[in-house]
């Protein structure tokens, strides 16, 4: 059975959808959702569904990126989890951190990669005037938002949709995708060991 790690930053319905997938014949098990902010809502959720948690508050480590990292290593190498997804993680990890997680570290993002990584991707994709956007489960490397893609899923962009109303019709599509992809990934015999 693999144990995962979910890192977060806010609501966490993405990670939800992961946690609740998790059970039955599911290869993984959840075994810590941690964020940068105490306050996520996401922390209370998986609290109220048995799943351990940690809070590194960012803001106590200003410019100081490698000391935030070394904190948050503390409760992850203490649950020792086998693949770590980032789910709605609004912190951009350092390459030495990202490395140490190397084929086993997940992210999801909102949009068509390589189309818009970073912020604002609903914004950017309407301004484009792309006839869809949607998002994508990848690995984690280094560079930001560029690693091996694992999957994606796709939704039409409306006349008159805002950022708000193309976000909320690609998180319907998030959340069937990441625990599809982390089921998968999860059950590939590569990774066993
Ligand atoms: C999701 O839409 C996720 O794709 C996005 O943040 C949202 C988190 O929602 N992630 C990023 O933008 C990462 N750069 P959630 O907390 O409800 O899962």
């Amino acid at each position: 059975m693999k144990k995962v790690a979910i890192l977060i930053s806010g609501g966490g319905s993405n990670m939800l959808r992961l946690v609740e997938d998790m059970t039955g014949d599911h290869p993984a098990r959840p075994v810590l959702v941690a964020s940068n902010d105490p306050e996520a809502g996401g922390l209370k959720k998986a609290a109220d569904l048995g799943v351990a948690t940690a809070a590194v508050d960012h803001r106590a480590f200003r410019g100081d990126r490698a000391g935030f990292e070394a904190a948050l290593l503390k409760p992850l190498l203490a649950a020792d989890p086998d693949i770590i997804c980032l789910a709605g993680f609004m912190r951009i990890l350092t390459p030495a951190f990202v490395s140490r997680f190397s084929g086993r570290m997940l992210n999801i993002h909102p949009s068509l990669l390589p189309k818009y990584p970073g912020l604002n991707t609903h914004a950017r994709a309407i301004q484009a005037g792309d006839a869809e956007a949607g998002a994508t489960v990848h690995e984690v490397i280094p560079e930001l938002d560029a690693g091996p893609i694992l999957g994606q899923a796709r939704v039409p962009i409306l006349p008159g949709d805002t950022p708000e109303s193309l976000a909320a019709r690609v998180l319907v599509e998030e959340h069937r995708l990441y625990p599809a992809v982390l089921r998968h990934f999860a059950s590939d015999d590569c990774r066993d060991g």
